[in-house]
């Protein structure tokens, strides 16, 4: 979608709102796959509500996108233009045992700033690649740690009430890759309440985590994590494995050889490859298994 009304430029720019126009989204996804669109960065959280409410008195659609990590996007022109909140540096603070972290900020980067302030219980999230935000939204977790856990505050923009909020931890939940976050909030900062631990051992857990991490999931190749979720008590990536499905592809989307819940981008996968693959493998479970698999990537389609 393009933006080309001079008006509408010229007001977002004094919301100094940066307008990139026909940007490929396979540059800004893990997966490598999406159309092309404009892209809107929005430098102020202060003019968010404003922006919100032109965009929908222009009838323009929108969607964020926070890392990209977690993301399949349709291939082509795309019908939504991209929000995106870019990183300021560092974008978090400590005091005490509280963090304060903007939604923008990188994950891994969150865990180690905190660590550096013998502030720990996140070692897990260390590999998990993507923003603060997305990992809020989606509860983002990993060996044992899942971040829904130490979060104390939300700041976000409520579409409900077109305001600016902020959401005490207590009366968030946070499920197995699942919150009560609304499709369209957007996370805009976190405060976090985080145990004390020596540098030291923080950095010993986070070296264990990352050895197990390579040691089981294709961190160079392109992929979205884990493409499905577990089901209660068993293990998604087991029970593709178990049907000998690792290297099966749909074109060059393929069921890693590494990982069998993780699908990567060998080369020049579109977004119907990879969904035709989610289908098939998803297929191929329910009837071997009886267990309907349910998406842990997110999808925008058309
Ligand atoms: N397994 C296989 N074959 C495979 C993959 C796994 O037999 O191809 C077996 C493993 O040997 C193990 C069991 O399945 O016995 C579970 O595997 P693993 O420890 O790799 O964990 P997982 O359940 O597949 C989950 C998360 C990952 C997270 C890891 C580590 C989900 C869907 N996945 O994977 O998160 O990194 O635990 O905590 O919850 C993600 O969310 O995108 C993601 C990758």
């Amino acid at each position: 979608m393009r933006i080309s009304d001079k008006a509408l430029t010229a007001r977002l720019k004094e919301l100094e709102v940066e307008l990139r126009p026909n940007v490929s989204l396979t540059e800004k996804t893990s997966l490598g796959i999406g159309g092309t669109t404009d892209e809107l960065l929005l430098h102020r959280f202060d003019t968010i509500p404003q922006v919100m409410w032109l965009l929908a008195d222009e009838r323009i659609p929108y969607k964020f996108l926070g890392g990209g990590t977690n993301v399949l996007i349709s291939d082509g022109e795309l019908p939504w233009v991209i929000l995106h909140l870019p990183a300021t540096r560092p974008g978090m603070r400590i005091d005490g045992s509280a963090a304060y972290v903007d939604a923008s900020a990188d994950l891994g980067g969150m865990v180690t700033f905190c660590a550096k302030s013998n502030l720990g219980g996140m070692e897990g999230l260390i590999g998990v690649p993507g923003s603060v935000g997305g990992a809020l939204r989606m509860n983002a977790g990993a060996y044992g740690t899942q971040i829904g856990t130490h979060v104390r505050e939300v700041e976000l923009y409520r579409a409900s009430s077109g305001e600016v909020e902020t959401l005490r931890g207590n009366d968030i939940r946070f499920d197995y890759r699942h919150t009560s976050f609304a499709p369209d909030d957007v996370m805009l900062r976190v405060k976090l309440e985080l145990p004390s631990k020596p540098y030291q051992e923080i950095v010993a857990g986070i070296r264990v985590c990352n050895e197990k991490r390579r040691s089981s999931q294709p961190l160079n190749q392109k992929s979205a994590g884990c493409i499905f979720k577990n089901p209660p008590g068993g293990s998604a990536g087991r029970m593709i494995d178990e049907l000998k499905l690792k290297g099966h592809h749909v074109g060059d989307a393929m069921v890693s050889d590494r990982h069998a819940n993780f699908f990567v981008n060998a080369g020049n996968a579109k977004c119907a490859d990879m969904l035709r693959l989610i289908d098939d493998v998803r297929a191929r479970v329910r009837a071997a298994f009886g267990i309907e698999l349910e998406n842990e990537v997110i999808v925008w389609k058309n």
